[in-house]
């Protein structure tokens, strides 16, 4: 039976790898590439330092795909994200049914942990279901973004005994999510923190985090917004993507608790 694994790489240090991950990576006769076009590039640069770095024997063979566009001028968000993952559905099942032998071990590197904000478990379980190719799956956590950015920025993620929400820039846009004070904000194309300027907020943003790219900024939402949106459009100018998130901090009253 082929066997894939979903393998959590962290989000960007190479050295936020678990063993549990070197050890699977270890085990694998076919990684699949997802290629996300020129301006990515890095990305797909340090999926193959890891490997040449943690695997002992190099007797794997590497295979790329192209990652379906997803339509950005489609009015409907949903419908457009449908189609895209229908799309990368395809090109999974093709890589696996053409490219893995049937008793090979396949991997899909995950950027951070494959449990948050990545389509590829719920893509492969669909398949799986479907089962037009036969093949089993395992999932092997990473350090997320999430993780990475508290750390750097030496600060937990909740306030005691508080609930944290990790969300999109899209929703925050809409409106603050109800009975929180700690909110994770990943995937902002649009600085969605500036509709909160005027809020006793803190934020703790980070780009690049565990790159050498990395660039960390924190303190009062309405102090620091304006460099955040300034660094953020040097940033993109310069490496034509940025990838950033932020904890939005509000004191939570001890009555709250
Ligand atoms: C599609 S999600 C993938 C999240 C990933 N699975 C994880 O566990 O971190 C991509 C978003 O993660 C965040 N992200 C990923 N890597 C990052 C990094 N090194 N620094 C800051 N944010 C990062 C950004 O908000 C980016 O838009």
């Amino acid at each position: 039976m082929r066997n894939i694994l979903l393998i959590g790489i962290g989000a960007g240090d190479p050295e936020q790898i678990t063993v549990q991950a070197i050890n699977a990576m270890n085990r694998v006769d076919v990684f699949f590439m997802v290629d996300k076009g020129e301006a990515k590039q890095g990305l797909g640069q340090l999926r193959e330092e890891i490997l040449d770095r943690y695997i002992s024997e190099h007797t794997y063979r590497v295979v790329h795909g192209s990652d379906p566009e997803r339509d950005r001028t489609s009015p409907t968000y949903v419908a457009a994200v449908d189609d895209w993952r229908s799309q990368r559905a395809a090109l999974y099942l093709r890589m696996i049914g053409e490219e893995l032998g049937a008793d090979e071990t396949g991997a899909f590197l995950i950027w951070g942990d494959p449990t948050l904000y990545d389509s590829t478990i719920g893509i492969l379980a669909n398949l799986h279901s479907r089962g037009e190719v036969p093949f089993d799956y395992e999932v092997i956590p990473g350090i997320s973004s999430v993780s990475a950015l508290a750390a750097r920025h030496r600060t937990a993620l909740n306030q005691i005994g508080r609930p944290v929400q990790i969300t999109t820039g899209r929703r925050l846009a809409q409106a603050w999510p109800a009975e929180v004070d700690d909110v994770v904000v990943m995937l902002d194309a649009r600085n969605a923190f500036t509709g909160y300027t005027g809020e006793d907020i803190d934020i703790y943003w980070g780009a690049y985090v565990g790159t050498p790219d990395e660039i960390l900024l924190s303190g009062r939402l309405f102090e620091v917004a304006p460099r955040i949106e300034a660094e953020r459009a040097q940033a993109r100018e310069r490496k034509g993507w940025i990838m950033d998130s932020y904890l939005l901090r509000r004191q939570a009253g001890d009555d709250s608790r």
